[in-house]
């Protein structure tokens, strides 16, 4: 009987963003420490291979403990390091290149049946692993901030919003945020 081969798993891409596609972190602004932001994050990349740049991952609380994090990295000392690995076969593992370490992560998802890797951050990443993306989990900050690396306008031209909450009133000083899923046209 023939055998169907496992879907593979959806390469998706989670992000804040001020109003205008600015990819900052709580170094640039204030806003982006708004505590909510970090657990969405954290709870819609648990349990999968995630995909950071060397520098993201220096910002991260979570290394690794549960999920598997793919650094990207071109630090020879990191790479011949190669990474952490847990007992709970949770950890994080440095990858020369974007398609390596989206290549890994997938073959990870496929091993342990994750659905969907993510790719989160920062701002260089992003851009180059775009074209391999094709779901964003984004969460706009209402707020401009300009000087800033940002995604290129018109770069989500064309995508398709499948869900989207009502924009949120910010508290204790937080700008107001609005988080929706868009997924690229097949
Ligand atoms: N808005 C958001 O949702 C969000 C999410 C995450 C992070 N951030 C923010 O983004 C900022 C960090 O972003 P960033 O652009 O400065 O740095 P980054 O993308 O996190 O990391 C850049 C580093 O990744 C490695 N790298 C990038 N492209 C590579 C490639 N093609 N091959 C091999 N290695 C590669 C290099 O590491 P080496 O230098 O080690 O070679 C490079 O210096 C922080 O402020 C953070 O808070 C924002």
């Amino acid at each position: 009987m023939a055998t169907t081969a496992p879907a593979q798993a959806t390469v998706s891409m989670i992000a804040l963003m001020s109003e205008n596609n600015a990819l900052a972190g709580p170094v640039e602004s204030p806003a982006w420490r708004a505590p909510w932001l970090s657990n969405r994050a954290v709870q819609v990349t648990r349990n999968r291979p995630v995909i950071v740049g060397r520098r993201a991952f220096h910002y991260m609380n979570m290394l690794g403990a549960d999920r598997w994090l793919f650094v990207v990295t071109r630090d020879e000392d990191l790479l011949e390091a190669g990474g952490n690995h847990h007992l709970t076969g949770y950890g994080f593992w440095f990858l020369p290149d974007i398609d390596s370490a989206v290549d890994a992560a997938l073959r990870l998802a496929q091993a342990r049946s994750a659905p969907e890797v993510f790719i989160a951050g920062g701002a260089s990443v992003y851009a180059q692993a775009l074209p391999r993306v094709s779901r964003v989990y984004r969460t706009v900050l209402h707020e401009r901030l300009d000087n800033q690396p940002a995604l290129d306008e018109g770069a989500l031209a064309g995508w398709r919003e499948v869900h989207s909450e009502r924009r949120m009133s910010g508290s204790g000083g937080f700008p107001d945020q609005t988080y929706s899923v868009i997924e690229r046209p097949a």
